[in-house]
Formats: structure tokens, C-alpha cells, sequence
């Protein structure tokens, strides 16, 4: 039998997997939006945890709905103690990636509703698991470096309640708002890989530590929720203005990838990265050094010149100016893509109960190209 040729896209582009009413995006029109609401809008006027209401619930919420969720979360921020302890075991040369992912996995053993995996249950999980993301987060970054943990602060919102927690003091009210942006934007983007790696977990009846452990492993990596850190480290190895130009040409003319910029549904620009690029300026020019946002710009400048040349249009996608953004509220490199957990964690969640709100199994087909019909050969006769 002859090899059929593949006709398969690589990568499910443009794959429809599922239907989902959580997140909207047109790719050519460079719209995104959450339950119909424009991230625009949301971003302008909205907050993380109005925003977390939204996903879960499809609507936003009214007043006392919204203050009843807040209490819920802030009654959900500390760490089961054993968790505490297992991070202090841990080398402190660990990659907060990976003692997220599994510190998450752990907390499926404190879990006193282990067994039950109805709609209830996993919502009183989603809502846990999302007011302690930014806990273990914070906890991971200060045990590392010796510190205790601090106690979660009742008064504070999610995104400042955090920066208390890493930085050991409250954050002004315009480094809370950036941050809680930054959050609102990162929340949700439909069927990206570690979402997607949430449902296909989740669609086997695993629980939902199982489905957002492997969210976490797919955020990891370089092409996705990685690629924040990956754009700092460049910014910091050109190390000035004056070397963008020649660091960009040659890394194009090598076919190398500029990190965070391209996207596999936008072909035009990411609307989150409207609203980071804006920050990214505005925190330098408060800080009265713009360097990181000058430079940042002056490379998304040149890539996108030199690609609109060769036909492939490419612009900065969301995580090209959260790098330089986070860099300068104070946040260390490799917390750049836990930070990104620490709001996805509110869509994925959003997603695994969607997932088993109407669950079936995921299980596509591969479009086999090997061989057929071999005759097999015993070993020593090979
Ligand atoms: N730098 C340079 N060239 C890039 C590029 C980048 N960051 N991103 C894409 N291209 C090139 C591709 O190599 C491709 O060229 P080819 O046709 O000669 O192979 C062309 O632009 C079109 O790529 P496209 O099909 O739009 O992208 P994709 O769907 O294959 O990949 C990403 C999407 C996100 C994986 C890719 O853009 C990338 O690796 N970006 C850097 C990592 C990143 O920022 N990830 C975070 C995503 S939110």
C-alpha cells in the first residue's frame, strides 16, 4: 500500500476543537473579548476579580454577587501548611515553573472534597485554586531567597495583595492598577495550548489539579507563556538602544524568531499588547527611564518593516511588552511566566468546567504516514 500524502495543517491551525461561549477572538480584525464583553472595555474599566466572575458565570456580576466572590477568594488565599513546607524542601535553584506545577498537583492532597468531581465541588476548586495561584506564587519567590512567606492582607485587592506578598510592602495605587490590568488582560484567550491542554485533561474525568497541572506544563514552554521571560533576557543581552539594530537584522537574516512577537490567530495587532505597550511607556516614563520600552519599541519596529517585506505580517503579541512592564514593577525574570498562571489560572479553570458542563472525551486522529503492510522480519535476519 502506497503512503498517503498528509493533508493535515501542522499545528490544528484554524481547527475548530469545540464550541465555547468564554472567549471570542477574530484574528484579522484583532478582537478579543470575554463572554462578549470588548477586552478593551474591560480592561479600561474593569477589574481582575469582575473579570474572574465573568468567566465563570457568563455575565458580570452585580454588586453583592461581585463583594460575596471577593470575600470567597480572600477566605481562599492562604496555603494549606504542608504546602508551605514542601516549597522549603524544594533546592532553591528550582525553576518557579516548575515548583508551580507541582505545588499545584500537591494541593489535590489538602483537598478535603477530594473525591468529588461534580460541578460543585470543581466550582469551590476553580475559586480556591485561583485565590492561591497568587499566594504560592509570591510564597515560592520569597522562600527561594530565604524569606518567610507572608500572610495573604484581607483589604487588598488580588493583583495588590499579591505585590504585597512578593515585595513585602503594598504597592502605590498605580502599580495595583497596572498589575491588575496586566491580570485582566492574561485572563482568558480560547483554545490556546495550555487551555486546550486543560480540557483534553479534564475531558478524561481526571480532576481538576490533574487539568491545570498540565496547563501549567503547556504555559512553560518557549512558544507560549514562556516567551515573556524570553523576551527580557534579550532586552537585557542587547543591553542598549544602539545595539537593537544590528541584534535584529542578524537574527532575522539567521532565521532565528524574535521572542514575543508573532502570534498563531492574530494577523494583526494583539489587542493585549495595545495596552501593555502603553503601560510599558508610561511606568518608564514615571520611573524617568524609558530604555526598555525605547528599546522593545525599536525591535517590534524593525521586525514588523522587515516581515511586512517578505509578505508575513507579524506584530508583537502579548507578551512582548508585558517583559519589559514586569521588569520594571520589580518583578524577577522567571516569575514573568508564573505571573502569567496566576490570571490564566481564571480561564483555565473557566474552561475545565466548561469542559465537563458537557464533557466528551478528546480524542481526535492522527493522519497515519508510515508504512503499511511490512512483512515482519525475525531480528537476527535484519
Ligand atoms: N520572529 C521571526 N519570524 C517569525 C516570528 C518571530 N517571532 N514568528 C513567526 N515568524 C515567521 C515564521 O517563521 C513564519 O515564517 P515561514 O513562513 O518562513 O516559516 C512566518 O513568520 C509566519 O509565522 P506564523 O505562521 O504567523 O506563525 P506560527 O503560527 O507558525 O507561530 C508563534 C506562532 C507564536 C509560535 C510564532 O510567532 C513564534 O514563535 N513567536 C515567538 C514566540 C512567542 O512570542 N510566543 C508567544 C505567543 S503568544
Amino acid at each position: 500500500m502506497t503512503k498517503p500524502a498528509s493533508t493535515t495543517g501542522a499545528g490544528l491551525r484554524d481547527v475548530v476543537a469545540a464550541p465555547s461561549s468564554i472567549c471570542f477572538i477574530d484574528g484579522e480584525k484583532g478582537i478579543l473579548s470575554y463572554s462578549g464583553y470588548n477586552i478593551h472595555d474591560l480592561a479600561q474599566h474593569s477589574t481582575f476579580e469582575e473579570v474572574v466572575f465573568l468567566l465563570w458565570n457568563g455575565r458580570l456580576p452585580k454588586r453583592n454577587e461581585l463583594d460575596a466572590m471577593n470575600a470567597e477568594l480572600v477566605a481562599n488565599r492562604a496555603l494549606p501548611p504542608g504546602i508551605i513546607s514542601m516549597l522549603k524542601s524544594f533546592p532553591k535553584s528550582a525553576v518557579p515553573m516548575d515548583t508551580l506545577r507541582t505545588a499545584v498537583s500537591a494541593l489535590a492532597f489538602y483537598d478535603p472534597e477530594r473525591s468529588d468531581n461534580s460541578l460543585d465541588a470543581n466550582r469551590r476548586r476553580a475559586l480556591s485554586l485561583t485565590a492561591r495561584f497568587a499566594t504560592l506564587v509570591a510564597a515560592i519567590d520569597r522562600i527561594r531567597n530565604g524569606k518567610e512567606p507572608l500572610d495573604p492582607k484581607p483589604g487588598l485587592s488580588h493583583a495588590a495583595n499579591f505585590l504585597h506578598m512578593l515585595n513585602g510592602k503594598e504597592p502605590m495605587d498605580v502599580e495595583a492598577r497596572a498589575f491588575d490590568i496586566a491580570l485582566i488582560l492574561h485572563a482568558d484567550h480560547e483554545f490556546n495550548a495550555s487551555t486546550f491542554a486543560a480540557r483534553v485533561t479534564a475531558g478524561t474525568l481526571a480532576d481538576m489539579y490533574a487539568a491545570i497541572t498540565s496547563a501549567i506544563g503547556a504555559l512553560s514552554g518557549p512558544l507560549h507563556g514562556g516567551a515573556n521571560e524570553q523576551v527580557m533576557r534579550m532586552l537585557l543581552g542587547i543591553g542598549s538602544p544602539d545595539k537593537v539594530d544590528k541584534f535584529v537584522n542578524d537574527k532575522l537574516e539567521a532565521g532565528g524568531k524574535i521572542m514575543g512577537i508573532g502570534h498563531a490567530v492574530y494577523r494583526t495587532e494583539d489587542p493585549r499588547a495595545t495596552h501593555l505597550r502603553k503601560m510599558s511607556e508610561e511606568i518608564g516614563k514615571r520611573q524617568g527611564d524609558t530604555k526598555w520600552f525605547d528599546m522593545s519599541h525599536r525591535i517590534e519596529e524593525i521586525v514588523v518593516e522587515e516581515m511586512n517585506k517578505k509578505q508575513k505580517p507579524i506584530r508583537a503579541n502579548v507578551d512582548f511588552y508585558s517583559a519589559s512592564t514586569y521588569y520594571m514593577l520589580g518583578i524577577p525574570i522567571d516569575l514573568f511566566t508564573p505571573i502569567f498562571a496566576v490570571s490564566r489560572i481564571s480561564g483555565w479553570t473557566a474552561h475545565v468546567l466548561e469542559q465537563l458542563g458537557n464533557n466528551k472525551l478528546i480524542r481526535p486522529r492522527s493522519e497515519y504516514t508510515g508504512e503499511m503492510d511490512l512483512k515482519y522480519v525475525p531480528i537476527d535476519q535484519r
